[in-house]
């Protein structure tokens, strides 16, 4: 039909509380995508789009914007959404019928969009929450042809960005150095992170945010997007034609994984994505809100993040039942309110290359199994907790001997382990059901009220069906959260922990089955502060499981006072890593204090807003309170000597401008040697608080002590009036 004769397009709006999309809906194709940014007016309209735009000169006779759904062979040049053939057929998809279908109005939708030629079908969802401004896409593909359909690409989301947009902050790492930002300026070259590790992985988040000129922690526009997913993954960032970017995200598929015969149907996950004029600062409450959202509590509401002990660095292998009692007595006296038993305590576990596979108690080491040890512990006021990691097998176990074939393997080439251990075939249902028998057993036999469950290697050689089948990321990725759902709902009241090899596996999908993650191996205070800040952009405080170490730390061979490790552990969910047997008295009862503090903050800490920041000579900051910022926690990190000799105040640019603040400290810093000759304004501070102008601490800023590196400046500022 020539484009003259089309009927006019209509108009898809969706309205958050500060932000809006805009698609444009021309007849017989996929919708184009016209705004993702701050929030318009209710009535915005926009004349249509090709009617604003001249052909560019030796260019194809029709103008191709971007879609919702951009797609090679028909006129596209740029990345395509999806990559498909049917025996080397239908390579080019191009959508000639989209229908509509409102969820709720103004709220959310599936766009049902027809390739009449290629013969599929593509369902996109998508939903814009008013109350967190965070945009959820997902994708569905059906293959509606006669022969199987190969997907080899397929975006969850394809998002549109404005060409001011100039740099990129995505994450990095490794173990035990997870959230590594890094900052990439966008241009017209192509911006590409993947991951193909069978798991999140440390070393690339599967989300980034994308920020424009002058915007900053806490002003400007700034966007971000992630991939709800545990596995493999990629995400792209694409300068157009006419400015702006598209940034795709989705699963990296494996030669085969998105093969469908006809009438199959593939599902991605879901990105979630927000955007904010409030800065990062603005952009990370948006995405804790929607998580928050998201979380499947026991009981369904959030109880106070219990205080935790993990063995794991107190004992590692070396479970001795009498040490461990006597481990959990002390730790009940420090104000330890869960108890959990890490690796070593089933089967053979007696360092890592056996055992794993075989879930029932090692009598070796605990002769009378766990449950006088569950008893001790409750019966001293904690609940008890485990760790496992059901996913993986060692060669050397029951499990194995009895069923090789249940590991992931290529037939025909060797078995390759990490950490000594091999990926269970989970989605292999003799497999699950064993996991699940063992792990309900144990859950029915000993009063667990929480697993952390662990995930310590790679996926290589994933072949199903013991190792004749196709490539198993995909399917492995989906029957652990059907794994998880299923023992969830036959032991509602326990939460979960998911932990792999630290860091591994954060990501707002294991979060729909999990309350909790381990940030990573590394419980040095001063590498937390970086790994935390990292993970704060996208998770809230609450689900953190940050833990006080040992000094030195085992990872780092850094030590650290007690008052700045426990400062940095407390701003998320509190544990303890160590045999507090080995404290002295004085250092018991410091560590019994900072739990004392921990307990009458957190609620705070875990409820509202976060807001991070760097000041001068090297502070890092961050503050927990209400969204309106009448109440604040404030945290300063020191992290290095200072190089100046007089460290600048510290702005704090949330606070109301016309209002007057109660400034308080809330802890002495000289008690380890950490404040270097006070000034008279903090023994104020510290005694009675100080009332200052919400207008000075925004614009000059609050007074920082001279403190020795490693400190942590703990404030609460309280709205007094107007
Ligand atoms: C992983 C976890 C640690 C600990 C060990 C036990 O490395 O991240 O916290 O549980 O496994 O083997």
């Amino acid at each position: 039909m020539p484009a003259h004769a089309r009927p006019p397009a209509t108009f898809i709006a969706l309205h958050g509380t500060h932000s809006s999309l805009l698609l444009e809906c021309p007849p017989h194709e996929a919708p184009l995508w016209r705004y993702w940014g701050p929030r318009l007016p209710d009535s915005a309209a926009a004349p249509a789009l090709r009617a604003t735009r001249a052909l560019p000169s030796f260019m194809l006779d029709f103008d191709q914007p971007l879609t919702v759904l951009p797609s090679f062979g028909v006129g596209w040049f740029g990345q395509s959404a999806l990559l498909a053939h049917r025996n080397g057929q239908d390579f080019a998809q191009a959508i000639t019928a989209c229908e509509i279908e409102w969820l709720t109005p103004g709220q959310s939708l599936v766009l049902h969009l027809n390739d009449a030629v290629a013969q599929l079908r593509i369902d996109l969802r998508l939903s814009l929450d008013p109350a967190s401004d965070v945009l959820t896409l997902q994708t569905g593909i059906t293959n509606l042809g006669a022969g199987a359909l190969d997907v080899q690409w397929l975006a969850a989301a394809t998002l549109p960005l404005p060409g001011q947009a100039t740099q990129v902050r995505s994450y990095a790492g490794q173990h035990n150095h997870e959230f590594m930002l890094q900052t990439d300026t966008l241009s017209r070259s192509l911006w590409r992170r993947e991951n193909r590790r069978g798991r999140t992985s440390h070393d690339c988040f599967p989300g980034a945010v994308v920020t424009t000129p002058g915007s900053t922690e806490h002003s400007g526009l700034v966007f971000g997007a992630h991939l709800a997913w545990s596995g493999n993954h990629q995400q792209s960032i694409e300068w157009l034609h006419d400015g702006q970017y598209q940034w795709q995200l989705g699963e990296w598929l494996a030669p085969g994984e998105g093969l469908l015969q006809p009438g199959e149907h593939l599902l991605t996950p879901e990105v979630v994505a927000s955007c904010s004029m409030q800065g990062l600062n603005g952009l990370a409450a948006n995405f804790h809100r929607e998580l928050r959202a998201r979380l499947n509590w026991p009981g369904g509401t959030m109880r106070p993040r219990p205080v935790h002990l993990n063995t794991w660095e107190a004992f590692y292998f070396d479970l001795e039942p009498t040490d461990v009692m006597a481990l959990a007595s002390a730790a009940a006296e420090v104000g330890i309110e869960r108890f959990v038993l890490d690796d070593g305590w089933f089967q053979g576990r007696h360092n890592d290359r056996a055992g794993l596979g075989d879930w029932w108690t090692d009598t070796g080491k605990f002769p009378d199994g766990l449950a006088p040890l569950a008893s001790h512990v409750n019966a001293l006021g904690m609940e008890f907790g485990l760790w496992v990691e059901p996913e993986m097998v060692n060669p050397d176990s029951d499990l194995f001997r009895a069923h090789p074939d249940w590991a992931l393997q290529i037939a025909g080439r060797a078995l390759i382990t990490g950490r000594h251990q091999l990926v269970l075939n989970i989605a292999h249902p003799p497999a699950a059901d064993y996991l699940f028998e063992k792990l309900s057993a144990l859950l029915h036999s000993l009063p667990i009220r929480y697993l952390k469950w662990d995930h310590n290697r790679d996926l290589t050689t994933a072949a199903l069906a013991g190792g004749v089948g196709t490539a198993g990321y995909r399917v492995q990725v989906l029957a652990v959260y059907a794994l998880l759902a299923r023992l969830r709902e036959a032991h509602p009241g326990v939460e979960i922990e998911s932990c792999s090899g630290g860091g591994g596996r954060i990501d707002f999908a294991m979060l729909r089955h999990t309350h909790r993650v381990w940030g990573s191996d590394c419980i040095d205070a001063l590498s937390r502060v970086d790994i935390q800040r990292g993970f704060g952009q996208f998770f809230p405080p609450e689900i953190l499981g940050s833990h006080i170490g040992t000094a030195p730390a085992h990872t780092t061979g850094r030590s650290q006072s007690l008052a700045f490790r426990a400062a940095v552990a407390m701003t998320g969910h509190l544990g303890v890593e160590l045999d507090v047997r080995l404290l002295s008295a004085t250092m018991r009862e410091q560590l019994g204090a900072w739990i004392g503090r921990y307990k009458a903050w957190r609620e705070q800490i875990h409820h509202g807003q976060v807001w991070r920041g760097e000041g001068a000579d090297s502070l890092v900051w961050q503050a927990h309170g209400d969204p309106e910022a009448n109440n604040i926690l404030l945290f300063v990190f020191r992290t290095a000597p200072s190089s100046h000799r007089y460290t600048p105040p510290l702005q704090l640019p949330m606070l109301d401008a016309r209002a007057r603040y109660r400034v308080q400290q809330l802890v002495a810093m000289d008690g380890d040697g950490a404040l270097q000759s006070p000034a008279p304004f903090f023994s104020e501070l510290l005694a009675s608080g100080v009332d200052m102008d919400g207008a000075w601490l925004a614009q000059t800023g609050l007074p920082m002590p001279r403190a020795t590196a490693e400190t942590c400046f703990i404030v609460r500022l309280q709205r007094i009036e107007p």
